[in-house]
């Protein structure tokens, strides 16, 4: 049986930085996100008898052995899962400007694990995918959902209870982000990566907890009121928090360049002018800005200006999985 699937990236507004376990990918703290309508995966996966391993397609070119190697581990998982056995044919596109850094583990996992789940014939709930997209990548469990979506940590230890859960749906509450690139270079420091040397090694890592259970509290608070600014305040401090704890590990790293910085300056100083908008950062040096409607465009004519930005990509609030016809 094949089935194919379309999942869209995420942008964390309560960042997950830290896991508690890393094969089965349990964070150290819940996470909230937006998915977003620009950037999408879509993925067809078709189980073979024929075939003699997993194969792995992606834009059109076999990926290499390392690559594959990632597929496969995370295809046992759903094999082990529904008794299947055979091999798999998985064939993947990217709409997702992969050299601007807006690469996304979060849409691809998501869509291969929706397409390799349904193409097993298995018929299970979103909740069900969500944990069994977390352990391809753990941004991914919130790709199920549109909308605003929050990723519950769980406190078991075999995980059942760690999957995202949808907060408000696609249409309830119209932000916009401008997704901003000002390098095309990959990222140094890979986000799993990251995050065990923050975990393993950065004294500040405590404190990030803390401060982030209290940050979620206030973002769910701005949420179900509306709240633009409490939301756009919480959002911006968690990043920074978030980017503060990379500077204690050792050794030390950081995802920022100067132009991410002259981004945020920016941003900061065409608030106090007026144009409500508020930063956060993910694992790379491109800057996402979360604004309402009526301050899109002025910011987008603004940011435009500046000269290290290179490209603005506008978003809008995403939906969930679909299933796609083959
Ligand atoms: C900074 O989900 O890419 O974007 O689970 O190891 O695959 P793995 O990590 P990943 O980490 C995302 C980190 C982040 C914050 C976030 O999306 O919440």
């Amino acid at each position: 049986m094949k089935a194919k699937a379309r999942a869209y990236t995420n942008i964390a507004l309560i960042k997950y930085w830290g896991k508690r376990d890393e094969l089965l990918f349990l964070p150290t703290n819940n996470s909230l996100s937006i998915t977003l309508d620009k950037f999408y995966t879509d993925t067809s996966v078709e189980f073979d008898a024929s075939l003699k391993q997993d194969q792995f397609i992606l834009d059109g070119q076999h990926v290499d052995s390392k690559e594959l190697k990632k597929i496969s581990a995370f295809l046992d998982k759903v094999r082990t899962s529904t008794g299947e056995v055979r091999f798999a044919r998985v064939d993947s596109v990217n709409h997702v400007p992969i050299a601007a850094g807006f690469a996304s583990s979060a849409s691809g996992y998501a869509a291969l694990a929706a397409a390799a789940m349904k193409a097993t014939g298995s018929n299970i709930s979103k909740r069900e995918l969500s944990q069994m997209a977390r352990q391809g990548s753990g941004s991914a469990s919130r790709s199920i959902y549109g909308g605003f979506v929050e990723w519950q940590m769980g406190v078991q230890p075999d995980g059942s209870d760690c999957y995202a859960v949808p907060l408000l749906p696609q249409d309830a509450w119209d932000l916009r982000v401008l997704s901003i690139e000002v390098t095309h270079e990959v990222k140094k420091v890979l986000s799993r990566e990251g995050m065990k040397r923050t975990v393993e090694t950065s004294p500040f890592f405590t404190g990030w907890l803390e401060a982030v259970a209290a940050d979620l509290i206030e973002a769910k608070q701005a949420i179900s009121t509306r709240d633009f600014t409490l939301l756009g305040e919480t959002l911006e401090r968690n990043a920074l928090r978030m980017h503060a704890t990379t500077l204690g590990a050792e050794p030390p790293f950081m995802y920022w360049q100067s132009s991410t910085v002259k981004v945020m300056e920016s941003v900061q100083a065409l608030r106090q002018e007026g144009l409500e908008a508020y930063f956060t950062i993910d694992a790379g040096p491109n800057v996402k800005v979360v604004c309402q409607p009526h301050d899109e465009q002025g910011l987008l004519n603004e940011l435009s200006k500046l000269d290290v930005v290179k490209h603005i990509y506008p978003c809008r609030i995403g939906p969930g999985i679909t299933y796609l016809d083959l």
